[in-house]
């Protein structure tokens, strides 16, 4: 008797792990995808996986609709290097990854348990988004995972991958959790297929150029990271998971085997930013110089690249880094630069990472095509999440500072915690070259040595305005430091800011200018 029932069951459980059968895993397989249960492993630590909802299937009535265990989805929870986590991955090789009424059920149960459990949730994405057959229950069933999206955003942290077609609903998802990664030449995100942009647009555009890995992560900004197979794919999120905290209630792991020393200095530090300021540099140099073994994993790498965000460690701590990027654009903000380390910032904040900013910006980017764009609605959005984050928060300028991207690069009154600058930090209203043209404007046009007498007014502005010292008098620098002392400089700050606590008066939530 219980053997019969055993048996039943074992064969239940492997028609559920078979998936849509061998015709479909063969075919995931010479796309050059995995099947979902091939990518849990290559996720999870060996042998963590538990299942849940392995037996599910769709209610549906529609009699030509094939019921699969599972129904196109394999949920559950396991570890990444010891650490809990809660997965959905979707399954192709069943009615093509559609979603439906059931199969949205077990996404919003297992971002459910995450929630109450506090700690992340990883989705992995293949999917022709809303099962047609199943009508406005696989609509509602996405509304309901939106409405755990938003709810577990800054609660617990939501990692998703693309790794084969997100169409439809299937994109909207990872783009309301916290990190979407992709896979080059297998992920695709698009709203509408090329070939309804066809009928409607009578555009040719085929599925890389319209939702590939490379458009979305240097033209839309939807990937945060690309990947170039689906090892990499996944030690991605495990190297992410590594730096961020299980929940907003938790601090990120602190390293302790740290072999890099605290007190290291730096003598070439300050050789980097070229004499002249007006000659590019790649701030990462910078970068790598001052974090814990000059290991920076960049975010957006791609996307604004005059910004650049990552994390990285100081003297064991996981840090949110911010820094302009004097070699594209000469590091000025635009609307995609702000738009990056905003969310970057806002990110850092609700898992409880402090923010260093490394500051050489010549200012906002002017232009009728900023202007139009919305440089003002969305250059605001780097402000409000500066002055909204309690975290630690340390900026360095080391070279420009100018205007408005001055107040909004971290600065003292945006209430960052501890403010240093280099002795090359220029921090004024204006460049010397439009502040001259503005403050000498009649002498210089009646002037035949107009060219000689701006480089010497220049020259005076900068020795007069154009230096750290007039904001260290002022208090909004605390201190002008040794270049080289860069990395202990801010490693003690971080020592002593670990306990910062800010409470802010009560309010449901911000309104910032989306
Ligand atoms: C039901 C689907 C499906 C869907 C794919 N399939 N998408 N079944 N509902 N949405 C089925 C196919 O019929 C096929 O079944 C199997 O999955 C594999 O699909 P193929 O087309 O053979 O695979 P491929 O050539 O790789 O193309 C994948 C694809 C394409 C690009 C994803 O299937 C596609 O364009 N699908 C439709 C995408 C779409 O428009 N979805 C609805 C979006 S609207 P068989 O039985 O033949 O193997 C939406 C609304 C929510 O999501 C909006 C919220 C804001």
């Amino acid at each position: 008797m219980h053997e019969e029932k055993l048996k039943q069951f074992y064969e239940r459980r492997l028609t559920a792990e078979a998936g849509g059968g061998e015709d479909k895993i063969d075919s995931q397989h010479s796309k050059g995808k995995l099947t979902a249960r091939e990518r849990i492993n290559l996720l999870l630590d060996p042998n963590s996986f538990n299942e849940l909802d392995k037996f599910v299937t769709h209610r549906s009535d529609d009699p030509e609709l094939k019921k699969f265990y599972g129904d196109g989805l394999i949920t559950g929870f396991g570890t990444v290097n010891g650490r809990q986590v809660f997965v959905y991955v979707y399954d192709f090789t069943v009615l093509g990854g559609s979603l439906g009424e059931m199969a949205g059920k077990k996404v919003s149960k297992v971002m459910s348990l995450a929630m109450k459990v506090g700690c992340p949730v990883i989705g992995i994405l293949d999917s022709g988004g809303a099962r047609i057959q199943e009508g406005v229950s696989s609509l509602d069933s996405y509304g309901d995972i939106f409405l755990k999206n938003a709810l577990a955003s800054g609660v617990v942290p939501q990692i998703t991958a693309s790794i084969g077609p997100c169409a439809g609903g299937a994109v909207y998802s990872p783009a309301m959790t916290d990190f979407v990664i992709m896979v080059e030449n297998v992920g695709q995100m698009f709203v509408t297929g090329p070939e309804v942009v066809k009928q409607v647009l009578s555009q040719d555009v085929s599925f890389d150029e319209l939702g590939g890995a490379k458009t979305h992560a240097t033209k839309s900004g939807v990937a945060h990271l690309i990947a170039k197979d689906e090892i990499d794919c996944m030690d991605k999120i495990k190297t992410l998971l590594s730096y961020i905290p299980q929940n907003n209630r938790e601090e990120p792991a602190l390293v302790t085997d740290n072999t890099d020393d605290f007190n290291r200095v730096d003598q070439k530090l300050v050789s980097i930013l070229p004499e002249n300021p007006y000659h590019p540099y790649d701030i990462k140099e910078v970068i790598s110089k001052i974090v814990d073994d000059g290991v920076f994993f960049e975010i957006h790498e791609l996307f604004a690249e005059n910004i650049v965000v990552g994390f990285a460690r100081m003297g064991g701590r996981s840090v949110g880094l911010i820094a302009n990027q004097p070699l594209l654009l000469a590091g000025a903000l635009d609307i995609h630069s702000s738009v990056k380390a905003a969310r970057f910032i806002r990110f850092c904040d609700s898992f409880n990472i402090p923010i260093i900013t490394l500051v050489d910006t010549p200012g906002y980017l002017p232009g009728a095509d900023q202007e139009h764009n919305g440089i003002i609605r969305h250059g605001s959005k780097l402000l409000f999440a500066y002055c909204e984050a309690t975290v630690p928060k340390i900026t360095c300028i080391i070279g420009k500072a100018y205007g408005g991207a001055y107040i909004a690069m971290g600065s003292k009154n945006l209430g960052t915690d501890v403010n240093y600058a280099w002795p090359t930090a220029e921090i004024a209203v204006l460049g010397p070259e439009a502040a001259i043209t503005i403050m000498h404007r009649k002498n210089l046009k009646n002037s035949p040595d107009a060219a000689e007498i701006k480089k010497n007014l220049a020259k005076e502005y900068r020795n007069k305005f154009a230096n750290p010292y007039i904001a260290a008098e002022r208090g909004t620098i605390d201190l002008v430091i040794d270049p080289m002392e860069t990395r202990p400089m801010i490693i003690n700050a971080l020592n002593v800011l670990s306990s910062k606590k800010e409470n802010r008066p009560w309010k449901k939530h911000g309104n910032i200018n989306l």
